[in-house]
């Protein structure tokens, strides 16, 4: 039986010395911003090339509380790509500023920074590149806009923990990097948890008082409000043991992808991801663009070979964003890349011959 995702062969590396530091952790009764999570902000620091880290409760509040350190509120417009995980545009409107989407790149499949410019106004205080699937979106030519417009750049690295731009890391090219670590991503929790990575001290400085009831340094005395986004212990001690492996991982996932595309490369009606010059793409997620995708999904269901598409809706035509007043056809790409996206198993513990498998099924349905 294959799965989309093995993350009880995960957790069977590290088992054993989870159930000590889980012993560890209940004898002393430290649960919440203990010693763990310290150690693992600044483990995390040190993966992402930055000077801080700030480990939260998810990834959503590592949007949320970056939007509000930098005081973005109502009246203020925020710049995002039309296809990626829904989180990414509700951080957004819980602050009380607008979504404003932009297509993306049909083979990247990030936002695409050529359409970036025409969606500035006068409004507009930030962009939120999102790193989808394990690969960065185009920094460079972000950064450059940003700049010209005086932009803050948040990035929405919630699925691209080691992602690269030639020597540069995810989470560590703009203001502030934003990571979830829900159990499917790349480095993942046994529960909800996330992190912000930032080289601003400043920005450090009130992100932990937004994550922690507006705390001063102070014990009970609060200067800002804030919110309740805390890291527990367990969720950290269990994140710095799958850190280790984080990299090995990684590598067992890139050469899962390049089986694939090697497969998949005479294979007529199917578009495998490119990568640009330069990127380290992390494979959180593989996936295709086929033109038979009905019929595909069929004759894996019944070779009972798991699949999933990510993702079937682009953010501008969810119900939850209907206020935006957006209409189908306002962002092309991201519309038919909906209609023929399909997600392959590539997690670290698959096998070759299960690649081989799944390949021979699309081969036989593209070609046959
Ligand atoms: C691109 C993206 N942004 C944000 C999030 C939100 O993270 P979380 O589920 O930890 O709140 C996720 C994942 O769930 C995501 O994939």
């Amino acid at each position: 039986m294959m799965n989309f995702l093995d993350l009880d062969k995960q957790y069977l590396e590290i088992s054993k010395e989870f159930s000590q530091k889980l012993k560890a952790i209940m004898s002393k009764g430290d649960f919440i911003l203990g010693e763990e999570v310290r150690s693992f902000e600044r483990e995390f620091a040190k993966f992402c090339q930055t000077k801080y880290a700030v480990g939260l409760n998810s990834g959503t509040d590592a949007l949320f509380l970056s939007l509000k350190t930098l005081g973005i509120g109502p009246g203020d417009e925020v710049i995002i790509p039309a296809f990626t995980f829904i989180a990414t545009s509700f951080a957004v409107s819980f602050t009380g500023a607008k979504p404003v989407f932009v297509d993306i790149e049909g083979d990247t499949y990030t936002i695409n920074p050529k359409k970036i410019e025409k969606a500035i106004t006068k409004k507009t205080k930030a962009i939120i590149p999102v790193h989808l699937f394990g690969l960065c979106a185009n920094m460079p030519e972000i950064l450059r806009i940003a700049k010209r417009y005086n932009l803050w750049v948040i990035e929405d690295a919630a699925q691209s923990h080691g992602a690269r731009i030639k020597n540069r890391i995810a989470g560590s090219m703009g203001g502030t990097g934003c990571f979830s670590f829900y159990p499917t991503k790349n480095l993942s929790a046994c529960g909800d948890a996330g992190m912000v990575t930032t080289n601003s001290k400043k920005l450090y400085d009130k992100l932990l008082q937004l994550r922690d009831c507006g705390r001063s340094t102070k014990r009970y005395l609060h200067n800002i409000i804030g919110y309740n986004s805390r890291l527990d212990n367990v969720q950290a001690a269990f994140l710095r043991l799958k850190l280790r492996r984080l990299s090995k991982w990684n590598e067992a996932r890139i050469n899962n992808a390049k089986t694939y595309s090697r497969l998949l490369k005479e294979t007529s009606g199917i578009i495998t991801p490119r990568i640009p010059r330069d990127f380290k793409h992390v494979f959180h997620v593989y996936s295709i663009r086929t033109n038979k995708r009905g019929k595909l999904e069929k004759e894996f269901k019944k070779h009972k070979i798991p699949f999933t598409v990510f993702y079937p809706l682009p953010l501008h035509l969810q119900k939850a964003n209907s206020y935006l007043g957006y209409k189908r056809g306002d962002f092309p790409v991201a519309e038919r890349v909906c209609r023929d996206i399909l997600a392959l198993p590539v997690h670290p513990h698959m096998q070759k011959k299960d690649i081989v498998r799944i390949v021979s099924i699309i081969r036989k349905v593209h070609n046959g």
